[in-house]
Formats: C-alpha cells, structure tokens, sequence
C-alpha cells in the first residue's frame, strides 16, 4: 500500500483541454498504460455534454471498450442524471460530480448556479448511493476564480457541507486556475478538515502560475494523501482557450519518490509514457517539467 495515492486524471482533465481531438482506440492505448506504470486510480473519460467538451465525446465508447486492470479504481465525470446513466451502462467505479466554489465559474461550467446545479444532482446522488457507487466531488476555484476573483474560504465550506449532505464519498479540491498560495492551501485545508477527515479529502492542483508542487508539498505536511494529477501536464494547452496547467503526474511522482514517499508509480515507466502521449496524442511538447529535464539529460547524453 503506498503512502499517497496518485488519481490520474491525464485521460479526462488533460484531454478535455487540448486541442487536438484524440482517436477512440489511442484513448483506449492511454488507458492501458497509465495502469501498466502502477496508477490505481484512474480518472477515464467524463459523461458531460459531447457539445459542450468535443474532445470527449467518444466516452460511452471509450469506456465500453477500454482493458479493466486489476486493483484499479476507474472514475468519470458525472454532472446529472442523464451523465449518470451513461456511467452506469459503463460499470466503472467512482462517479465524480463537480460544482464550484464561485457561482461566475459555475454558471459558465454548467450553465446553471451552485444551487440549482447540487438541488438537480440530489436525486443523482441518492441513486449512486443506493447502488453502492462511490461518489467524489470536486469543488473548483477553491483558491480563486478567473471570472470573481477571490472566493472566501467560507464559500467553500458551504459548498463541502452540501457535497457531504449528498453523500460525497471524497471531496477533491481544485484550484482551478492554479493561483493558490502554500500558505492559502494549509489554512482551507485546515478548515475543509473541520468538516471531512483528511483521509476524503484530495488535493486538484493546477500549475499555471508554477506553484502547484510548492502546494501539494503544504498539503503534504498537513496530512492530505491524495493528489490529483495528470500524465506530462496533459491538457493546459497554451494555445486553446481555457488552458488550465494541469500538474504534471511526473512532476509528483519524482517530488514524493524522493522524498522518501511511495507512490506505487514506476517514474521510470511514467515518464516513457508521457514521451509516447506526446508523440502519439498531442503533438506538442508537453510541459511536464521532470519529463523535459528526463528527456533534456538523455540528449545530453545521446
Ligand atoms: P445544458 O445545455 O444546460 O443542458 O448543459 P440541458 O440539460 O439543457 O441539456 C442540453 C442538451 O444536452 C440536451 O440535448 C441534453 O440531452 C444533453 P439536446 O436536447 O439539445 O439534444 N445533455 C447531455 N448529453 C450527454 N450527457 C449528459 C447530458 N446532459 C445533458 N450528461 C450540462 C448542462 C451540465 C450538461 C453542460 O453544461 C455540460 O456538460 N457541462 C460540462 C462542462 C465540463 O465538462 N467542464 C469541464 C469539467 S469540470 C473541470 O474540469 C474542473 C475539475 O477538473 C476540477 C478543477 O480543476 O477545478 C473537475
Ligand atoms: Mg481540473
């Protein structure tokens, strides 16, 4: 069992935000290798409107499709009734909902205010739990939001208490658009851990202004375990609109491995796995900062 657990989400978050659209059977080839490399939780695809994110609209198929690893806990976004039937024909393991802290971001996210959006999902989420699903729940712009600005820490407890009313299994925090501080990070989690235990709690740190790292090493010593991260920094493309700096899985990995802290994940094999996303998925060159420098001293080398 490894001290933190790494959730992946390089196949949803990462490729929502690129602008290629990636084919069904190298989704399906993604899929295989993050588990290969040692990830056990695997965020796969997200049952959203395929007119409002294109890049997945392929998720019924990729999730029929794709090869279950043992020992592996697949997610996929589920914002109503109508992305909850689709989870549920897929038989994947965790249904993950997500609302934001702001109400500006929400409405632009799902078209809808923070109410109306959790009031919508209550039914949702009674059915997830009479089925024994596991339901995460993320909550955005934790630490600030691109349309309002600052979001008090009060406003995401509202939102935590809530999410915990419908049964929320886990709660991730995301900062969104990756503005927060170590300082800000210890002191919500200090609070969200007045209404969770730290055990259900994950951190979603975004890169974009290159403190994501900086946060999860704060929330580290708080006490969180769970980190969300994607392959290479997949997604957070700097020429789509809405990039979003996703942080690199690498970038986590190679932090915690050597600081003594197991992750379960083979970096060696991750790393390989960020070069093929990039050459086979992106066709940009992906901003991990460990697979650059990884790939900066094989050159070196060759
Ligand atoms: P809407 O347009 O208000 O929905 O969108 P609606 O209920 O009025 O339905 C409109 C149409 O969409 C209808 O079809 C529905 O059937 C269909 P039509 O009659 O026009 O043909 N529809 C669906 N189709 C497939 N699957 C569904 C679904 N629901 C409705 N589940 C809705 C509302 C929530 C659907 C839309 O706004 C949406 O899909 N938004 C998703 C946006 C999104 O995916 N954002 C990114 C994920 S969140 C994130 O990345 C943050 C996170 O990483 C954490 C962090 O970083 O902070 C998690
Ligand atoms: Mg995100």
């Amino acid at each position: 069992m490894s001290l933190v657990e790494i959730h992946e989400v390089g196949a949803r978050d990462g490729l929502q935000n690129e602008a290629v659209v990636v084919n069904a059977d190298a989704k399906l080839e993604l899929l295989r290798r993050l588990a290969a490399v040692g990830l056990r939780s695997i965020e796969v695809t997200s049952f959203v409107s395929p007119k409002w994110i294109p890049q997945l609209a392929d998720a019924d198929e990729v999730a029929r499709r794709f090869e279950r690893h043992p020992g592996v806990r697949y997610s996929a976004l589920v914002p109503n009734a109508a992305g909850y039937e689709r989870f549920c024909r897929a038989k994947l393991d965790v249904a993950a909902f997500f609302v934001s802290a702001s109400e500006a971001h929400n409405q632009k996210n799902v078209n809808r205010g923070i109410e109306a959006h959790l009031d919508a999902f209550r039914p949702v989420a009674e059915r997830a739990k009479a089925d024994g699903v596991t339901l995460r729940c993320y909550v955005s712009t934790v630490c600030g939001c691109p349309y309002q600005g600052a979001v008090p820490v009060g406003d995401v407890l509202r939102v935590v208490r809530r999410l915990l009313e419908l049964g929320a299994d886990e709660i991730s925090l995301g900062d969104t658009i990756g503005i927060g501080v170590p300082r800000q990070v210890r002191e919500l989690l200090r609070a969200v851990s007045g209404e969770v235990p730290l055990e259900r709690i994950a951190l979603h740190a975004h890169d974009t202004y290159g403190r994501a790292l900086a946060n999860v090493e704060s929330a580290f010593e708080v006490g969180l375990r769970r980190f969300d991260s994607s392959l290479g920094g997949l997604g957070g493309c700097p020429y789509a609109p809405g990039a979003s700096g996703n942080l690199a899985s690498e970038d986590v990995v190679d932090l915690f491995e050597r600081s003594g802290v197991d992750t379960g994940v083979d970096l060696d094999a991750l790393v390989e796995t960020a070069a093929w996303a990039e050459r086979e998925l992106t066709g940009r060159a992906l901003p991990g900062r460990v697979y650059r420098a990884r790939l900066a001293a094989r050159e070196r080398e060759a």
